[in-house]
């Protein structure tokens, strides 16, 4: 599967891709996670040793290897936007077992139709990602920008991830109308932190329109540091596993 996560700040997404990460890497299959959010949480999120974590470089800092991957000439003229991304991988990311971590750090800021090196270099990454024969699973940066710039339309899936709260459904809203503009299809919920059928009904109601994965409850106490330590990790495995089932 080939699924980009997103959705509004702190709704849950990395606890999400995280854990569609490790249900398939448990299993034994590939997994490329990607963090393409900032804050790098994604692989404290999956478990993996935080040294290690802390240890990875991202692709966005990799300033010069970008701009000779984008083939950029001494004038600064872009005459290739196809880098070979394979070797990239292999030398820029975390491995444990079957899962890979790549992170991609913050991608330089430059509205939508910004065309630096660095930016078409993350999307030419993006985009040939795809073509592995992997599970790549991205945890997005918060908010609609990404969406402006195509990136997560590189992939399969949006999987969009939203609680019951007005400003994490209008994200939603605004999230399938940009998507409905680059005639992106497969576009798909999880409701988060669900705490009641009530909760499960505001969510369906407003999001009629798109294909419902599963409703994640609301937990007391998840780690931080592996979504799936602990009674309540444990409980969250199960609701994950079930979401995998449906995405496959
Ligand atoms: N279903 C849930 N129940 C309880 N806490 C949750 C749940 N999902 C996420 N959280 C917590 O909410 C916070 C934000 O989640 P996170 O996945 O980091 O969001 P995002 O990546 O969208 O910013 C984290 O502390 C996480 O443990
Ligand atoms: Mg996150």
């Amino acid at each position: 599967m080939k699924i980009a996560v997103a959705g509004k700040g702190g709704i849950g997404k990395t606890t999400t891709a995280a854990g569609i990460c490790r249900v398939l890497a448990d299993r034994g299959e590939e997994v490329l996670a990607v963090d393409a959010d900032s804050n790098n949480c994604l692989g404290y999120a999956l478990g993996m040793d935080s040294r290690l974590v802390e240890a990875v470089q991202p692709v966005s800092e990799m300033t010069e290897l970008l701009r000779e991957r984008a083939g950029v000439s001494a004038s600064g003229a872009v005459y290739s936007l196809t880098p070979e991304v394979a070797d990239l991988i292999d030398e820029y990311s975390l491995r444990e077992k079957s899962l890979r971590l790549m992170v991609m750090g913050s991608i330089v800021q430059g509205g939508a139709g910004c065309a630096c090196p660095e930016n078409a270099t993350l999307k030419a990454i993006l985009r040939e990602l795809v073509d592995l024969p992997v599970h790549i699973i991205v945890d997005m940066e918060a908010g609609l920008e990404h969406l402006g710039r195509g990136t997560a339309m590189a992939l399969d899936t949006l999987l969009i991830v939203t609680d019951a709260t007005a400003p994490a459904l209008r994200t939603v809203r605004r999230m399938i109308g940009l998507a409905h503009d680059i005639h992106f299809e497969d576009l798909r919920y999880v409701g988060n932190r669900v705490r009641s059928e009530e909760d499960a009904e505001r969510i369906r109601a407003e999001l009629h329109d798109i294909r419902e994965v599963r409703m994640i409850s609301e937990y007391q106490d998840l780690a931080q540091d592996d979504v799936f330590a602990g009674e309540d990790g444990a409980c969250l495995r199960e609701e994950i596993e079930e979401i995998v089932e449906v995405l496959e």
